[in-house]
């Protein structure tokens, strides 16, 4: 199925060496506390990781608060109680919306050119500029049909999605001060959801950066060895 149009985002985590902005996820997280969590749900995160290093590093008294505005049905006893950090956030079905919780990585960005991917070495993966491309992508036009009212949209496929707009310049009162245009609320949430579906991401790069540093050395070594070795033999 062919996408409509992709912003190109250069996100702070793109990249070999690119890592997450817990700043830019604290805003992140803020939007979708707000405003997508009204209809969608991020069932597979624990709230906990929250406080990751990695991540949207919050201090730990403040995910304990988080979680505490959520009333979840305890599995063992089967009585309500305050949400706890080793709780998920809540899914949420109400309004036929997708969960968010892998979106980031479920949908590519970019399939060009000639639908080889290339753009997606080039320009970052993809997920989260489709994300920040629908939130921006709304032409203003809608129609009914078959009972329900579809909202026209340049990113979505096919070009009519069943989400109402769901930002609006101003929307969001972020506390740092940041801009809260709705460009720049849809890169916030859609880092925040990359950071979701790929908590491990920094992780991931370091390492692999380490063990691609330790295979030259390694290399190194082992082509020296062997020109020792075999330096009698002419
Ligand atoms: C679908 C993101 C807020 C209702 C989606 C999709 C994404 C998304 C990425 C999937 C599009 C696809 O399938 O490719 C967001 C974000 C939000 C937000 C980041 C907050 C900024 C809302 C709100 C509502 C809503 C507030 C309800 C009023 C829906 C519905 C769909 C959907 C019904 C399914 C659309 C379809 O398949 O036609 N959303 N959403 N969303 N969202 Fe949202």
């Amino acid at each position: 199925e062919g996408g409509g149009h992709i912003e190109d985002v250069p996100f702070s985590f793109e990249g070999p060496f690119g890592t997450y902005d817990a700043h830019q996820l604290q805003r992140g997280l803020q939007v979708y506390t707000e405003v997508c969590a009204a209809c969608h749900g991020l069932k597979f995160v624990p709230i906990r990781a929250l406080s990751d290093e990695d991540g949207v590093q919050l201090p730990a008294d403040q995910v304990r608060a988080y979680a505490k505005g959520f009333t979840v049905t305890d599995k063992d006893t089967g009585e309500d109680r305050d949400g706890l950090p080793t709780d998920h956030f809540p899914a949420n079905n109400d309004a036929g919306a997708p969960d968010l919780s892998l979106m980031a990585k479920a949908r590519a960005g970019f399939h060009g050119p000639y639908g080889l991917g290339f753009n997606q070495l080039t320009k970052g993966m993809g997920g989260p500029e489709y994300i920040v491309s629908i939130l921006h992508g709304y032409t203003g036009e809608e129609k009914e049909e078959a009972g329900s009212t579809f909202y026209a949209n340049h990113t979505f496929p096919g070009g009519w999605i069943k989400m109402p707009p769901p930002l609006a310049d101003g929307q969001v009162e972020y506390a740092d001060g940041a801009p809260n245009d709705i460009k720049h609320m849809a890169e916030d949430v859609s880092a925040f959801l990359m950071w979701a579906a790929e908590p491990k991401l920094n992780a991931r790069k370091d390492v692999g950066f380490k063990a691609v540093l330790f295979l030259i050395v390694l290399s190194s070594l082992l082509y020296l060895t062997n020109k020792r070795l075999w330096s009698g033999i002419k």
